[in-house]
């Protein structure tokens, strides 16, 4: 936007006054004529055609699918028949990591209300203006994002997507997120102010839909205006059935092969998401069906072979050497090392903890870029240690001779939340007592000074994250107990979990 600023105000500096201020005044003319002012598309308002569209495009995902099919009939009933429906229902969020189709399921609601669809991404915004436009006396000024979104769509009702609402910044240059506010509160967004139009314009007919990777830092006034809808992400078994019915079959397609040319095993499809990604969504999976795609239409044409199949064997002629590897069982064979599990943006991933002991005055070093809660769980964890030396056989001579470190391998990552506290404690006492952690094990939670083990949040993606890594057995906050009925059965069949209430019931399960 910057740049078309500066080549507008260059050429306007060209002009005579009179020819510029008629450009101007143009511009604005465009735009006020532009608009959809009172142009709207009719909505499709059958629940059971749109049923089937979403389920054409998604597999699962059946608390979204209801909760955009019970929207419509709300639509459906205060339309009255007629399709001029006020949209004042709340704003969806669908937050999950990336790649777990909330920007497709955003396009297929509009496919599905027989509306337009427009996208903005909020990231790194930072401008108040860039929602709502600037002064028409600031030269090459333009409309806000939200009404360039609406000329677009050429209709006044599309579902409009704004991605990213937990990346919008603030700076001197004002708080977007204020001026979202006003965008997407049904009750003032009727005469929606921008400033370059500087006539209201009525976005209640519009349905908004916004997208976060993490609920905590979308401000808590916006969040307050949203219904959010979590979408925690795949088991490899989802991952399987949805590459079969969508990802396959859509890339064959983009690449111009027919269903006889290209088979593709399901061994091969398990192969691939345990060796050749490592994430929550799908994306990185259609990535690599892609690059198959394109070594099989490659042999096709060069005549090698007419019907390309591929299994778990032959996999790496594709896409070459493993790539990820189940390393788990194998770091933890030496006392001091912990696996803990951590909520990222990204899904759940497991976090190695590794503490070791040296000659010096007593005091705690702690690296890999840890956030003051990690810091802080780090401290209590040793506190406790130490008032508990006795009772745990570990000699308290060994905490005012000796420094300890404490260290979160993969330092380039950020980290930081008070989930780690149990595993801090595990790390340290594995060390202090020269014991190694049970191999394949790995555990969250919180604690406190006295020892108590709290609940933690994100447990299904924490979960899935283990089973992901070779993790066989996991010990989780007694009162997270509650929390994996959201995990799918078959992962929660192939895992142990034990439940602790206290660090020494963690301390006994763990060593
Ligand atoms: N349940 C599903 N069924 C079928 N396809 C899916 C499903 N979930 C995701 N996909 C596919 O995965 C791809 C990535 O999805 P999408 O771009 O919507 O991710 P996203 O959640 O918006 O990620 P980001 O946060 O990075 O924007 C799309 O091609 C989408 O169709
Ligand atoms: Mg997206």
């Amino acid at each position: 936007m910057k740049k078309v600023a500066i080549k507008e105000a260059d050429r306007l500096a060209m002009m005579t006054p009179a020819a510029a201020e008629y450009t101007v005044a143009r511009s604005y003319l465009d735009w006020l004529i532009a608009l959809p002012w009172s142009k709207s598309t009719d909505d499709k308002l059958d629940i059971v055609q749109a049923k089937r569209i979403l389920d054409n495009d998604h597999y699962d995902l059946e608390p979204v699918k209801k909760r955009i099919l019970e929207y419509l009939s709300v639509l459906k009933l205060r339309s009255n028949g007629s399709t001029a429906a006020v949209g004042k229902g709340p704003i969806l969020c669908f937050v999950g990591p990336p790649g777990v189709g909330k920007t497709s399921l955003g396009r297929s609601i509009a496919r599905a209300l027989g509306r337009k669809f427009i996208r903005i991404s909020l990231g790194g915004m930072r401008d108040e203006a860039e929602i709502r436009g600037h002064r028409r006396t600031y030269i090459g000024a333009l409309p806000g994002r939200v009404l360039q979104g609406l000329r677009r769509a050429e209709s006044n009702n599309p579902v409009f997507m704004l991605d990213e609402i937990d990346k919008v910044g603030t700076d001197f240059r004002g708080d977007p997120s204020s001026a979202l506010l006003e965008v997407l509160d049904p009750q003032q967004n009727n005469s929606f102010s921008d400033h370059y139009l500087e006539v209201p314009f009525d976005l209640s007919h519009v349905m908004f839909i916004t997208t976060a990777n993490l609920l905590e830092p979308i401000p808590p006034a916006l969040r307050d205006r949203m219904e959010v809808i979590e979408l925690p992400g795949y088991t490899e078994h989802e991952k399987i059935h949805i590459a079969t019915k969508y990802l396959v079959p859509r890339q064959l397609a983009e690449h111009g092969l027919k269903r006889s040319q290209l088979v593709l095993s399901k061994d091969a499809l398990a192969a691939i998401i345990r060796d050749h990604t490592r994430e929550a969504g799908v994306r990185n999976l259609e990535r690599q069906i892609a690059a198959i795609c394109r070594s099989t239409a490659r042999r096709i044409v060069e005549r090698k072979s007419k019907l390309v199949s591929v299994t778990a064997r032959n996999l790496k002629d594709f896409l070459g050497p493993v790539e990820f590897f189940h390393d788990v069982a194998e770091r933890t064979t030496e006392p001091g090392v912990a696996i803990g599990l951590a909520w990222t943006p990204a899904g759940g991933d497991i976090l190695f903890i590794e503490a070791t002991q040296m000659p010096g005055r007593g005091s705690l070093i702690l690296t890999g870029s840890l956030g003051d809660v990690m810091r802080e769980s780090a401290q209590a964890a040793l506190s406790y240690l130490r008032s508990r030396a006795k009772q745990l056989g570990i000699d308290p001579r060994s905490f005012e001779k000796t420094d300890i470190h404490i260290h979160v391998p993969a330092g380039a990552i950020p980290k930081d939340g008070p989930s780690a506290g149990v595993t801090m404690a595990v790390a340290l006492t594995s060390m202090l007592m020269r014991k190694p952690v049970r191999p394949a094990l790995a555990m969250t939670g919180e604690i406190t000074l006295r020892g108590k083990i709290l609940p933690v949040g994100g447990i299904k993606e924490k979960v899935l994250a283990a089973a992901r890594s070779g993790v066989k057995t996991i010990v989780l906050p007694d009162q997270n107990r509650k929390d994996l009925s959201q995990v799918p059965p078959e992962i929660r069949r192939k895992l142990r979990f034990r439940f602790a209430k206290t660090i020494d019931t963690a301390l006994r399960l763990t060593l």
